[in-house]
């Protein structure tokens, strides 16, 4: 193979992944390769994948698929929690190139080196915490950005790969952190989401997530503090606090529940009871009345019945989300709940879901159009469709299109004129003035 000299990263699923999409890029540029936007033009491309359900894993090997038929001469390599998880079996079944799991990718250009003489580029080791040291350091973000701090899970949930993908629960230093997040601000970014699987289960000592916002808030230039996906079990006192002090902190908070019913939550392993879920929710809203709640769902889990489907309706209906993701339970080879008795028939999931989505979709609906008329500040985070259309976020991380908005970067005063289901249209304060 001769040797490339140009890649393309393609991200899959998660934000950390990404997170982990822009640092392998990094690295690969700090190796003297160069990016380039489209996957044809790259000698090497990156798919950097998902393996949390069925679908999500099919779709690499069909993405494979077709690279190879476009440009059979291209090294691919595959990076993220399906290389993990398969390792050597996708060499075998796809013939790709390269593969490296989630907590080995600094090393992606020697690997990449290695493909390129024809030796053998695999590494799924899982050394806790190396790469963060070995990585270069953050050069040019855009105005959000994503920081990893926590990794790993230790939950179990029955149902999901994640612990198996992503190994154990390990905490970042705090040093660490606060100085990527300086780095980030450095490099333009005004708002910065701390990523974790388990991200409110951070610690570093006696500091907790709560304790490390509260410093974060301090940093210069640093406008919005944002962090996801937390657990019910690691919401903390501080934490809940954090949302009653800091200004920086914004008002939004992504809590899976998964279902509303107790014997099933017991049978997903997920230790915490509708009443627990919701007895946090309270806590939350009255230390930050106007929080947007956010949350995931699986719908079909094994042995579910009609009548505990039912209870996670009423538990949508309570909540009143105001925005949420929602699936069909997908069994994960390796999993328990892969081999429990009952596993529900496709056609009652499609059912189910379709009747939770309505919910959820007349809740995120009306989140929004409670929204009309409020003042908030938006961050412009790119541009729009049509000249002068600018897309940015509010505090409650709804999109908001601006007719003739001001710049990528700028924080501005908005007053909200219009709700979508999935966004809102804003004009700049100023101008709604005059
Ligand atoms: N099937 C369906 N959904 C799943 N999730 C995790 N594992 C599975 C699975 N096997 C969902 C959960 C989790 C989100 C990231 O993905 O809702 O919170
Ligand atoms: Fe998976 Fe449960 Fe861990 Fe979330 S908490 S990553 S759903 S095992």
């Amino acid at each position: 193979m001769a040797t490339p000299k140009t890649f393309h990263v393609k991200s899959f699923g998660c934000q950390m992944n990404v997170y982990d999409g822009e640092r392998m890029a990094e690295a690969m540029a700090a190796s003297g390769y160069a990016s380039v936007a489209s996957e044809r033009d790259a000698d090497v491309v990156v798919l950097n994948t998902c393996h949390i359900r069925e679908k999500a894993t099919e779709k690499v090997y069909s993405d494979i698929g077709r690279l190879r038929k476009g440009k059979p001469n291209q090294m691919i390599a595959v990076a993220g929690c399906v290389a993990q998880a398969e390792g050597a079996e996708i060499v075998r079944r796809a013939k790709v190139d390269v593969v490296v799991g989630p907590q080995a990718y600094h090393n992606l250009p020697r690997l990449v080196a290695d493909a390129a003489r024809g030796a053998p580029a695999l590494d799924t080791n899982m050394p806790l915490l190396s790469k963060f040291g070995a990585l270069p350091a953050r050069r040019r973000v855009g105005p959000s950005a994503f920081l990893t701090v926590q990794e790993g899970c230790d939950k179990f949930c029955t149902y999901c790969v994640v612990p198996y993908t992503r190994g154990a629960e390990v905490s970042r230093p705090f040093d660490a952190i606060v100085e990527e997040a300086r780095a980030l601000v450095g490099a333009g970014a005004q708002e910065i989401t701390l990523l974790g699987q388990n991200v409110n289960a951070w610690s570093d000592g006696d500091r907790d997530l709560g304790a490390l916002i509260r410093v974060l808030d301090r940093v210069p230039g640093l406008s919005r503090i944002r962090y996801t996906t937390s657990h019910p079990n690691d919401m903390t006192e501080g934490l809940i606090d954090a949302h009653r002090d800091v200004e920086s902190l914004m008002p939004f908070l992504h809590l899976p529940v998964q279902s509303g019913n107790d014997r099933i939550l017991r049978a997903m392993n997920r230790s915490h009871t509708r009443d627990s879920y919701l007895r946090i929710i309270d806590r939350v809203r009255a230390a930050r009345p106007d929080i947007a709640l956010s949350g995931d769902f699986i719908v079909g889990f094994p042995g579910e019945t009609e009548a505990e489907f039912a209870d996670t309706l009423s538990l949508v209906d309570e909540v009143a989300h105001a925005s949420a993701f929602s699936f069909k339970y997908s069994p994960r080879a390796g999993t328990p709940a892969a081999t429990m008795p009952d596993q529900i028939a496709p056609e009652v999931m499609t059912e189910r879901l379709a009747r939770l989505q309505e919910r959820l979709a007349r809740d995120q609906a009306a989140f929004n159009r409670a929204t009309v008329g409020k003042r908030c500040e938006v961050l412009v985070e790119r541009t729009g469709k049509l000249p002068g259309q600018m897309l940015g976020k509010s505090p409650w991380l709804q999109s908001v299109l601006l007719e003739n908005g001001p710049p990528v970067g700028t924080l501005v005063e908005v007053e909200i004129t219009a709700a979508g289901p999935n966004s809102l249209t804003g004009v700049p304060a100023l101008s709604a003035a005059a």
